[in-house]
């Protein structure tokens, strides 16, 4: 190999070199400018434009159907989102659909939760509650007593 040879053979060894320091330098601050740009790496991230991320509508869990709210069976009418709010916390909505009481009886089982069972002060909202309540569960109308059958008469006795 003659000197000529030898010095160009090295040339390209140099300029590889340089191409490979190159390629390198620009792949790290490539990486480098992206990450300042995205430090999250969200392009990596399922996204809603990924086919396996499905979103699922939510449902409205305060949705009214027939005049009912569907969540706790309460009538929907003035006052249904407070009651919802302060009564279905620690018992079921049940157990304030299955009593009809007049105005004074609601008011007398609030005062009694208050004092034995932690419920909290209502504040003004006490009146929008027991005014729900009397209003949709106000004491049955008792009516007529209904007609006697089958009874055995018997004679008094003197
Ligand atoms: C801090 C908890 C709490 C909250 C809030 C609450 N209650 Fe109660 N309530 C109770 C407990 C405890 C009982 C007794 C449950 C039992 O006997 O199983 C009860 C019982 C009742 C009863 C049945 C009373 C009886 O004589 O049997 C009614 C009606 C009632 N609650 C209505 C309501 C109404 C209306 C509200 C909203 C103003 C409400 N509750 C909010 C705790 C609460």
């Amino acid at each position: 190999m003659d000197k000529h040879e030898e010095f160009r053979k090295s040339v390209r060894q140099i300029r590889r070199l340089f191409v490979l320091l190159f390629t390198v330098f620009g792949l790290i601050s490539g990486g480098v400018l992206y990450l300042m740009m995205d430090p999250d790496l969200s392009i990596f991230k399922k996204t809603s434009s990924d086919p396996t991320f499905v979103v699922i509508p939510e449902e409205d869990e305060d949705r009214i159907e027939n005049g009912i709210h569907v969540r706790t069976g309460l009538k929907d009418a003035e006052g249904l989102m407070v009651v919802v709010y302060n009564c279905t916390n620690c018992h079921s909505a049940k157990l304030v659909t299955q009593n009809r009481m007049n105005k004074e009886r609601w008011a007398a089982t609030i005062d009694w939760m208050q004092e034995t069972q932690n419920l909290w002060d209502l504040g003004s909202n006490e009146e929008v509650i027991i005014n729900y309540l009397v209003t949709n569960y106000p004491p049955r109308e008792k009516g007529r007593r209904e007609r006697l059958i089958n009874i055995a008469w018997y004679d008094l006795e003197q």
